[in-house]
């Protein structure tokens, strides 16, 4: 192989333009293509900025010609030549750098390259898990090179804004003890204290709160967390977070700084203006209106609640849920009474199932009438009442869920609107939504083990107002917590916490955290904020997720270098994997077959 000794690379292949013409450059970079037509071959070089197309003429050179001829894909190279423009019937309105040509005069081959598993091209239709494994060569592809390169510029965005903004970018620990924030924790046995592990950071939150006591009053950090739970397509085992806290500050000002963020974000990546202040939308009606605490406004078909007639038709199903605390509520599925057939009803009601629900009713308002299967329980008042409330015509399809558990009725019915928007085309796929959820209930029942528990973290406050029932109704008290929904994506969220040792000794009361065990888990937080806290507050946003939305892709793995797959394992390095037996010995670990 030759190497590049005495040859500098003068430019990037995409970076020429017109104005370049003349000149002689070196270029260095990939094969993407070779053709052969006789006296000439054409060779497109490609790099991370894209590709040109470089003329090997025998006539000129024809030494140069055989070498060219026995190059093929992803060889790597180093050409010299002089940048010309193509004549008018050559000319590539597909590539960018479609009008110009290197004719060469030097060529090295500085590396071979087997035949690639795949091709690599834009838009790959190679099987995922084959790119994954040589995901090195993935990341040559040019849709994956440009997220990637988004990705850069989003977190220099953020370090220059949050800079700008009086923030301090400090590290935290990576080998820490666990957080709280609710998944399982990653663990990472002590070799010096056998017996004893880290946990890798859920996030820094204990961290960031503990750089406020110390009075480093704003600070921010793009930081991977590490989180233990089942992947989902917007969710990876690590991922990053773009970390924020703030000292002697109350919601407002958070989110009036990261609105900032955000908009500037839209303006410099997709030329997008976002007017501030965003909308906001209280938890309670995010939930009744669409079904999810990160909804996807970018459609109507908002749920609505029919209890108060579905409660007292003859269908016990309706009576039942109602009578039993719970609700009715529906979706109307506008014109979409024609177009569904009956198995994709069927199908809908299975979807529901998987959200807990225990059926889903239609009607189907036809030209002909009503046509249901539970026509038959509801009289003519009835049925016209609920067409009237649903605001149903000709040819809409009402969609319904009943339960005595509310939850289950709002939370089926929200994917199931997700789906029909989908389904129905009715999501604008150009368009961007960005909401808060606000007033987050400061605590949520687990059923299991029959107490409260932090919907976010422990240490949130509870809104000034709602304190009062921490006692006597906890399920009411609503939070100083705030998510910021782009949509339908939770891309960030956080809260005001707590400062007041009263207040927090209370909270723990609240979710049955005995002083012992409080001291245990965060007793030096805790110590800490004996010494003087400043009120505080922050946010994280889900720096994957920002850049898989202004990607448009919805699959998180697309913007991350080396993701890890559903099972959370990485079929490149084929983490995770066995150690010598002599690692464990020295971790004071033995291993046992799972059962
Ligand atoms: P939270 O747990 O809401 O808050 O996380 C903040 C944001 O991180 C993103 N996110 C994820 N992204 C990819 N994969 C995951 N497994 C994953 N989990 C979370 C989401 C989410 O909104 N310490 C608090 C923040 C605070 O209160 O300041 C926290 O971590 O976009
Ligand atoms: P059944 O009388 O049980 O056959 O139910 C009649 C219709 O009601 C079917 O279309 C069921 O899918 C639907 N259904 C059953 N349970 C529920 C429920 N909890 N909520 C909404 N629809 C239901």
């Amino acid at each position: 192989m030759e190497n590049i000794q005495g040859m500098k690379r003068t430019h990037r292949c995409a970076e020429l333009t017109a104005n370049d013409v003349g000149k002689e450059v070196v270029l260095m970079g990939w094969v993407q293509k070779r053709r052969d037509l006789g006296a000439l071959v054409f060779v497109t070089l490609r790099d991370r900025s894209g590709i040109i197309q470089v003329v090997f003429n025998s006539e000129l050179d024809s030494k140069l010609h055989e070498k060219a001829i026995l190059v093929r894909s992803e060889y790597v190279l180093a050409v010299r030549g002089t940048l010309q423009l193509r004549s008018p019937e050559a000319i590539n309105k597909n590539m960018p750098t479609g009008e110009l040509e290197v004719i060469a005069s030097e060529l090295r081959i500085l590396s071979k390259s087997e035949t690639p598993p795949f091709h690599i091209e834009e838009d790959s239709g190679a099987n995922e898990m084959l790119r994954l494994k040589y995901r090195y060569l993935d990341l040559r592809r040019p849709d994956l090179q440009r997220k990637i390169m988004l990705r850069h510029r989003v977190a220099k965005l953020a370090r220059d804004y949050y800079d700008e903004n009086g923030f301090l970018e400090i590290e935290t620990p990576v080998l820490t003890k666990s957080t709280p924030e609710g998944a399982r924790d990653y663990l990472v046995p002590s070799r010096v204290h056998p017996g004893k592990f880290y946990a890798l950071p859920q996030s820094p939150q204990l961290f960031k709160q503990l750089l406020m006591v110390s009075g480093y009053d704003r600070y921010m950090q793009i930081t991977k967390c590490f989180r233990d739970e089942d992947l989902r397509a917007d969710r990876q085992p690590e991922f990053t977070q773009i970390d924020l806290e703030m000292s002697f500050v109350d919601v407002e000002d958070v989110i009036g700084v990261n609105e900032g963020f955000i908009q500037k974000v839209f303006k410099e990546i997709l030329q997008i203006d976002i007017p501030t202040p965003f909308k906001r939308l209280p938890y309670q009606e995010a939930m009744s209106r669409f079904g999810s605490d990160k909804p996807d406004t970018r459609f109507g078909l908002e749920l609505v609640d029919v209890s108060e007639i579905a409660g007292k038709t003859g269908f016990k199903v309706f009576q039942d849920a109602v009578s039993g605390g719970g609700s009715v509520r529906a979706v109307n599925a506008k014109g979409a009474g024609k177009s569904f057939s009956r198995k994709e009803i069927d199908a809908l009601g299975e979807l529901v199932k998987t959200y807990r629900a225990k059926g889903l009713a239609w009607i189907n308002v036809t030209g002909e009438g009503i046509k249901s299967p539970i026509a038959k329980f509801l009289t003519a008042g009835e049925q016209s009442a609920v067409l009237q409330r649903m605001g149903a015509e000709k040819g809409d399809l009402l969609l319904f869920v009943a339960d005595k558990n509310n939850d289950v009725v709002v939370d089926s019915l929200g994917h199931l609107r997700l789906e029909l928007g989908e389904r129905l085309g009715l999501i604008d796929h150009n368009r961007y939504d960005i909401l808060w959820v606000t007033e987050f209930p400061l605590l949520e029942r687990n059923e299991e083990e029959n107490r409260w528990v932090a919907k976010h973290h422990p240490f949130t406050s509870p809104m000034d107002e709602d304190i009062q029932y921490l006692d006597s109704d906890p399920g009411r008290a609503r939070a100083k917590a705030y998510d910021i929904v782009i949509n339908g994506y939770e891309a960030g969220g956080g809260s005001i916490r707590i400062h007041s040792q009263e207040l927090q000794t209370k909270m723990f009361n609240v979710i049955g955290l005995s002083t012992e065990q409080a001291q245990d888990r965060f007793g030096f937080l805790l110590e800490a904020f004996k010494y003087g806290t400043p009120p505080h507050g922050g946010l994280a946003f889900g720096l994957d997720r920002l850049i898989m939305l202004l990607a448009k892709t919805d699959n998180i793995k697309e913007v991350i270098a080396f993701p890890k797959v559903q099972n959370a394992s990485d079929l490149m390095s084929n983490a995770p994997d066995f150690v010598d037996d002599k690692q464990l010995q020295e971790l004071n670990i033995e291993t046992v077959e799972p059962k």
